[in-house]
C-alpha cells in the first residue's frame, strides 16, 4: 500500500482537476484551493512535487484572486527538474504549494493611473491572466492592453483561451467590453501582427496599430512579465518614456517580474 506524502506545516497539498497542452512546450494545469489560501492577482508561488523534495519553482497564479480554482500555466522544459516532470501530472495527482505568495505584479505597487499596459512574452503572460480577470483592475483603470509576443502562433493559444473565456464569462464579459485589448504578435512565423514588443515600442507601432498615444507618465501604468533581456529592454524604453519603477513598498508607474522557467 502507497502511503501518504508527508506534507510540511508551510506547504499546502493540491489536487489536479484540469490540464491542458497547447503545444510540446507549454501547458496549463487548474487544482482546488485550500480555503485558507489568500494571495492578490498577480503574485506567485513556489511550486513542487511529491517526492522531488528539493525542487522548487516560482509560478505566477495565473487565475484572479475570487476564483474557487488555482490555474498555472507552465513551459515544459525536457530535462528541467520540475516541468520534467510536471508536464505528466494528471487528473487527481497531488502538486505542492507553498503557503507564501509574492511578488511585484501588484496593483498596489502601481501608482493610480488611466491605461494599464501589460507587456508580455512567453509564459509570462501568467501573472496577466490573473490580473485582467480581477475586477479591481477595471475599477482602477479605464483601459487595459495586454500584449502577449510568442516565437510561433501556436504558442499565442493560452492567451487566445483566456480572452474567450473573459468574453464569454458572466460578469467579466460585460466589465471588460469596452476596457480590455489583446494584442499578439510573433517573432518567428508570420502571424496577425509581427514583431517583438521592445520594436512595436520603438517605433510607434503598436500604438498606431491600437490608436492610442505613445506611452504617457501622466496616465499610462506598466507591468512587464517575460525573459531577463525581454525585461531589460523593455524597461529601457518605459523608462525612456518618463516612467519610474514601483514597488510594493514604495509604489511608482511601472513594476517588473522575470518569467520563470525549470
Ligand atoms: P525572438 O523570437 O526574436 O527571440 P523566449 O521563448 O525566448 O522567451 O521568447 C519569447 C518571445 O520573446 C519571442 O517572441 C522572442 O523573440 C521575444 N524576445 C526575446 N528576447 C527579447 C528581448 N530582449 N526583447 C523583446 N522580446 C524578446
Amino acid at each position: 500500500m502507497n502511503e501518504a506524502p508527508q506534507i510540511p506545516d508551510n506547504v499546502f497539498g493540491l489536487t489536479v482537476q484540469e490540464i491542458e497542452h497547447y503545444t510540446d512546450r507549454l501547458f496549463r494545469f487548474r487544482t482546488n484551493r485550500p480555503q485558507e489560501f489568500r494571495f492578490r492577482s498577480g503574485e506567485f508561488v513556489m511550486i513542487g512535487l511529491p517526492g522531488l523534495e528539493r525542487v522548487w519553482r516560482a509560478y505566477s497564479v495565473a487565475s484572479p484572486s475570487w476564483d474557487d480554482a488555482l490555474e498555472f500555466y507552465s513551459i515544459k522544459v525536457p530535462d528541467g527538474p520540475l516541468t520534467s516532470q510536471l508536464q505528466h501530472i494528471d487528473h487527481g495527482d497531488l502538486v505542492l504549494m507553498k503557503k507564501k505568495p509574492t511578488g511585484t505584479l501588484v496593483h498596489d505597487a502601481l501608482i493610480p493611473g488611466k491605461r494599464l499596459y501589460l507587456f508580455s512574452t512567453g509564459t509570462g503572460l501568467a501573472p496577466f491572466a490573473s490580473i485582467i480577470r480581477d475586477p479591481e483592475t477595471y475599477e482602477k483603470f479605464d483601459q487595459v492592453v495586454v500584449t502577449h509576443t510568442c516565437r510561433i502562433n501556436a504558442e499565442l493559444a493560452y492567451g487566445a483561451h483566456l480572452m474567450e473565456e473573459i468574453k464569454n464569462h458572466e460578469f467579466l464579459g460585460d466589465m471588460t467590453q469596452n476596457k480590455l485589448i489583446h494584442f499578439a504578435s510573433t517573432t518567428r512565423e508570420e502571424g496577425t501582427h509581427q514583431g517583438r514588443i521592445t520594436d512595436l515600442i520603438d517605433t510607434g507601432k503598436l500604438f498606431e496599430l491600437l490608436d492610442l498615444p505613445p506611452l504617457d507618465p501622466e496616465c499610462d501604468r506598466v507591468m512587464m512579465c517575460g525573459s531577463m533581456p525581454m525585461i531589460q529592454d523593455t524597461k529601457e524604453l518605459v523608462e525612456q518614456a518618463g516612467l519610474s519603477e514601483g514597488s510594493n513598498s514604495r509604489p511608482g508607474q511601472f513594476v517588473v517580474e522575470r518569467a520563470f522557467a525549470g
